[in-house]
């Protein structure tokens, strides 16, 4: 019986979420939460299993519905039927999160149904097939997470244009704590729209001021300065505060960072739930601050060090 895998991650923003789809940079890296997706021959209808829906993909809730359209146009691309396939999701990201789950899963998918067919896969029709799924599920996708979801190294994104890796000249050690709640991008991306046309002075200083925190973090990672790095999230957490993403739950999250020694702590990705990251001093620091945010009720924590690319 036929067989294929298709993998991928989960990433975080590291600064500049929604000010992005305004055309300002942001920087985002991969997170390694792992997600597959296999591929089997199976007759019939489009079988789909993973941990939120078992069954035919056309009777997909429609939460999901960019995953069923994601599916189709991948195979009306490759010229194959809409049939006889098994695809099932085997995923470590927790959903709604802000960590790029939606987007990990379309590109798993589309690696799958590609290399089933044994056709190439360029980066180019990978994003197109993912943006399809991706506007479905956000409304109006910067691309940010389809590009962060599919590296292997921090970058450097604006929307539309060619993404620049990082070179990153310290290590650093990123904590992330999730909620468990679950946040909704699409809402939120509608949210900081609405403000933008009632208060636009008001929201375009903002957004000026994420594209030079954008501008500042890129030099705090080349040049090894993490407590630039850190001043300059607490920086952007002040502004999506002011952009209307965060509540008072993540924003009490942040603080418990912050009074454990972190050198800086925000949302990450659409907010309005979802997780926070803050940046620990060092690998034991880390272990510390995740600690504490676990005291504090967050669901989940774990911490990142770039030095050896653990997850802990
Ligand atoms: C969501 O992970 C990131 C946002 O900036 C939306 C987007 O870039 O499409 C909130």
């Amino acid at each position: 019986n036929k067989k294929a895998i298709g993998e991928s991650h989960s990433k975080l923003i590291l600064v500049g979420e929604h000010a992005v789809v305004y055309g300002k940079p942001a920087i985002a890296m991969p997170f390694p939460l792992k997600v597959r997706a296999t591929v089997k021959e199976s007759k019939g209808p489009i079988k789909f299993k993973s941990s939120l829906y078992r069954g035919y993909i056309y009777e997909m809730p429609n939460e999901m519905r960019g995953i069923e359209e994601c599916i189709k146009e991948t195979l009306n691309y490759l010229n194959k039927p809409i049939r006889d396939l098994h695809i099932t999701i085997d995923s470590l990201i927790p959903i709604g999160r802000g960590l790029g789950s939606s987007a990990a899963i379309s590109i798993t998918i589309v690696r799958s149904l590609f290399s089933f067919y044994r056709q190439k896969l360029s980066k180019d029709i990978l994003f197109s097939l993912v943006t399809v799924a991706e506007t479905y599920a956000h409304g109006n996708p910067s691309g940010l997470d389809m590009i962060a979801s599919s590296s292997e190294y921090p970058i450097w994104f604006k929307k539309g244009k060619e993404s620049m890796t990082i070179k990153i000249r310290e290590p650093f050690h990123i904590v992330v704590a999730d909620t468990g709640r679950t946040g909704n991008t699409r809402r939120a991306v509608t949210n900081v729209k609405k403000r933008y046309d009632l208060e636009k002075s008001n929201i375009q200083k903002s957004l000026a001021k994420i594209e030079r925190i954008a501008d500042e973090s890129k030099y705090a990672l080349v040049n090894g300065d993490n407590n630039l790095l850190g001043k300059l999230m607490n920086l952007n957490q002040q502004e999506l505060i002011n952009l209307g993403v965060s509540d008072d739950n993540l924003n009490k999250l942040i603080n418990v960072a912050i009074n454990a020694g972190a050198l800086g702590a925000k949302l990450t990705g659409g907010g309005l739930g979802g997780c926070i990251i803050a940046l620990g001093r060092d690998l034991e620091h880390s272990k510390v601050v995740a600690d504490e945010l676990v005291k504090s009720g967050v669901e989940k924590s774990w911490y990142f060090s770039t030095e050896n690319e653990r997850l802990y």
